[in-house]
């Protein structure tokens, strides 16, 4: 009676070139291990979870490309959305979707597109979370120790009253804070870091959307006579027009007041920029260098480059210290690594002018 559900209908702007709007971050092979972000994310759940319970979400115009990226999963079980409106709207419609037939289900909410090291350990974390929101009716995340005040993230406040369990009460809940108050938090001590990752049992989800969303929750309840009828696709385009555009982070986690964190440590990044790649490649040369796609790059006094370039390419650096040398198709972008906070502003500024 466990379900997965996948979110996979961002856009990774910070990827660029190589993400870009109809072929983002979650459907690259971003770590040039030969399986893209989903593809890892599935099967990764697919050890914990049967198949046919795992649903994909995902905007209506990257279907095709999880349908190919994902050969095992039943087409019916991949949620086209219209528009995109974040994370709250696609969370409302799966769970609903799910808790029609299964109204005792487990439900665990997962980003397709992190980092998970250890595989292991991250199964059995996801395993007890299971275990304890089968038994109680809470909203559990799964919370990092910080390491820096990035403010693109949810900060987590636990009590520090230890329970029986590796799940603490959570305090507050504060989405993606101001610099100044992300420092503050990482100097308490008491804050970690929300990754995203939600379990729940479809009553608590059902629970807390009523309380706090109650216009998503009868949106998406008034669609339940036309899930998995051939109505449903229409019900739903309409339905999203008339949605907010807001995250669970927001919408929910921030107001709840049976929200559980479980610490966990399980080589988890979220893979935001291109330094947080250069950092999680263990296959660093002795000076530094991340070399991605091609086996032609020859550097000569070039140090801590972080190289992505296709395959077969032949490349030269000379004299290059810190860089981001990434090229795709009909783009080659040369940024100093240190100061890749401009990649947004650079990806704004092309859109502008091509
Ligand atoms: N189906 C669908 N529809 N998926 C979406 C949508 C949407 O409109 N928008 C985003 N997603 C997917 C993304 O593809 C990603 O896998 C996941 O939902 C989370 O969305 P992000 O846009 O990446 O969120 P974030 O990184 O800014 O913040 C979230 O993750 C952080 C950890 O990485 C929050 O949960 C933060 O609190 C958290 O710290
Ligand atoms: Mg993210």
């Amino acid at each position: 009676n466990n379900f997965v559900v996948i979110m996979a209908g961002g856009v990774g702007s910070r990827f660029w070139p190589v993400s870009r709007t109809n072929y983002p971050k979650q459907f690259i092979d971003i770590l040039g291990v030969g399986k893209t972000l989903i593809q890892q994310t599935f099967e990764r759940f697919a050890k914990i979870c049967p198949k046919e319970n795992i649903l994909v979400v995902t905007n209506e115009i990257y279907r095709d490309i999880v349908l190919e990226q994902l050969p095992d999963i039943k087409p019916s079980n991949v949620l086209g959305e219209p528009i995109m409106r974040n994370t709250a709207p696609c969370i409302a419609y799966a769970s609903h979707k799910i808790s029609r037939k299964n109204p005792d289900a487990t439900i665990v909410v997962a980003p397709s597109d992190h980092l998970i090291l250890e595989e292991e350990n991250f199964c059995s974390i996801i395993k007890e979370s299971i275990s304890f929101a089968s038994k109680n009716d809470c909203l559990i995340t799964l919370g990092i120790v910080p390491s820096r005040p990035d403010t693109g993230y949810g900060y987590i406040q636990r009590t520090d009253k230890s329970t029986e369990s590796n799940f603490y009460k959570v305090k507050t809940f504060t989405e993606k804070p101001d610099l100044e108050l992300a420092k503050t938090f990482l100097k308490s001590g008491d804050f970690l870091w929300n990754a995203g990752i939600f379990v729940w049992n479809a009553k608590a989800i059902k629970t807390a959307f009523e309380k706090y969303m109650p216009e998503m929750n009868d949106i998406f309840k008034e669609g339940r006579v036309l899930y998995n009828t051939p109505k449903e696709t229409e019900f739903i385009k309409n339905a999203y027009t008339r949605c907010k555009n807001i995250s669970i982070d927001y919408g929910i986690m921030e107001k709840a007041d049976n929200v559980y964190v479980r610490p966990s440590s399980f080589g988890w990044s979220d893979l935001g920029t291109w330094a947080s790649v250069y950092d999680v490649k263990t296959d660093k040369d002795y000076v530094g260098n991340v070399v991605i796609g091609s086996k032609n790059v020859i550097m000569y006094d070039s140090a801590n480059c972080m190289v992505r370039v296709p395959k077969n390419k032949l490349v030269i650096l000379q004299g290059l210290d810190d860089y981001i040398v990434v090229e795709t198709g009909d783009v080659l972008m040369v940024c100093k690594k240190s100061e890749e906070q401009m990649v947004k502003q650079i990806v704004a500024d092309v859109k502008q002018n091509t």
